[in-house]
């Protein structure tokens, strides 16, 4: 690798490609590749093949994805099966085919097995019956980093599979019909933030109690009880940068910080940096999901990389981005 290495990042535009692209223009690689999936469908053999016999890059991130909730993955199954194995068949092929070198395919923790040990092991990967909700996705997924696992074992090539557990940051999906529980959380107490009343009768006197109305409050999903693990973007792209500048010994490596919280403790936290006064009200006749999902990451840390961004950095972070950005996802209703 070095600055003038020529790297397509298959889903440049969106949150962890972003970040990546971000990540590498920082530290100074300026031969960099983006298409949007206007300019280039990657669900398309023959139009993927035009690109790499085109371009000829010398290394492939595949951020590409067709991504989404329970309810979206619930709703799609066919799309975020099949979809999702196009992307990523026509990636991985024809980086092979191009003699592209290193390869990085970016999965999600929701391969491994619904009852699996905790923390999850790579190796608990083929061990159990899948989530039911998102399987569609999982199993497109188990076959891209097979697929890696046996170009690496076929053909000595070093391609690679990072599994980062939940993803939050800039860039992040508010839109709540389709966003994940992070994000999602953000925009609610926000939205039932109220703004302070400004009225000459109420602001007499001094009573500082009748100068603002009371935040509405707040309905989440579910006890709040389960737990679940997460890791800044910008986080996960310094990994793959990490992962781009060493050579790695083994196929799949998963990327996460090993540390989890109840969902309430998430919710309490993502209040109190929006600024949140309302109540919280949980809606246990929906349903919770695994009560735990957290990754272990030993095998990332003994190759050298550790998750350096904690949860209330990144909250704040991500919650500056929205109140930046918000006017640009206003459009989509709740
Ligand atoms: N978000 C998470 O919490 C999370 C957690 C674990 C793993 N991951 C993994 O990280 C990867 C990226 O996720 P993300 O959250 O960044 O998703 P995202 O924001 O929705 O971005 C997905 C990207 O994929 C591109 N894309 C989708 N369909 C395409 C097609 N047919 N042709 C070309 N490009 C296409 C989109 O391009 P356009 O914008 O040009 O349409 C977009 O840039 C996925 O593999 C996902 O499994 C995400």
């Amino acid at each position: 690798m070095n600055s003038n290495t020529k790297i397509y990042i298959a889903g440049h535009r969106g949150m962890v490609g972003s970040a990546i692209w971000r990540a590498l223009e920082a530290k100074g690689y300026s031969n960099l590749i983006g298409k949007t999936s206007a300019e280039l469908d990657l669900r398309s053999q023959e139009a993927v093949a035009d690109f790499f016999f085109t371009e000829k890059p010398d290394v492939v991130i595949d951020a590409a994805a067709r991504v989404g909730g329970i309810l979206a993955n619930n709703n799609y199954p066919y799309q975020f099966l099949m979809e999702n194995m196009q992307i990523q068949n026509n990636l991985i092929d024809y980086s092979l085919k191009a003699d592209v070198q290193k390869f990085i395919f970016l999965g999600s923790s929701c391969i491994y097995p619904k009852m699996a040990p905790q923390p999850l092991k790579e190796e608990y990967l083929l061990t159990g019956p899948l989530e039911t909700t998102n399987e569609w996705y999982a199993i497109a997924k188990i076959t891209g980093v097979k697929a890696c696992e046996a170009i690496r074992k076929q053909f000595g090539k070093d391609y690679i599979s990072l599994m980062p557990t939940n993803l939050y940051g800039p860039h992040d999906n508010f839109d709540l019909t389709s966003s994940h529980v992070l994000p999602a959380m953000i925009r609610k107490f926000h939205e039932a933030k109220q703004l302070p009343v400004v009225s000459d009768q109420l602001s007499v006197v001094g009573d500082k109690k009748n100068d603002f109305s009371e935040d509405l409050p707040v309905t989440l999903w579910g006890s709040g009880t389960p737990m679940r693990e997460f890791l800044f973007v910008e986080d996960l792209a310094d990994a793959v940068v990490f992962a781009l500048e060493n050579k790695f010994q083994d196929n799949l490596y998963n990327v996460g910080t090993g540390i989890d919280l109840t969902i309430k403790e998430l919710a309490e936290l993502i209040q109190k940096t929006v600024g949140h006064t309302g109540e919280i009200v949980w809606d246990s006749s929906k349903p919770d999901g695994t009560p735990r999902k957290l990754m272990d990451v030993s095998k990332m840390e003994q190759a050298g990389w550790k998750a350096k961004v904690g949860l209330v950095e990144g909250i704040q972070r991500t919650y500056q981005w929205f109140l930046e950005n918000q006017e640009s996802f206003k459009e989509v209703k709740i």
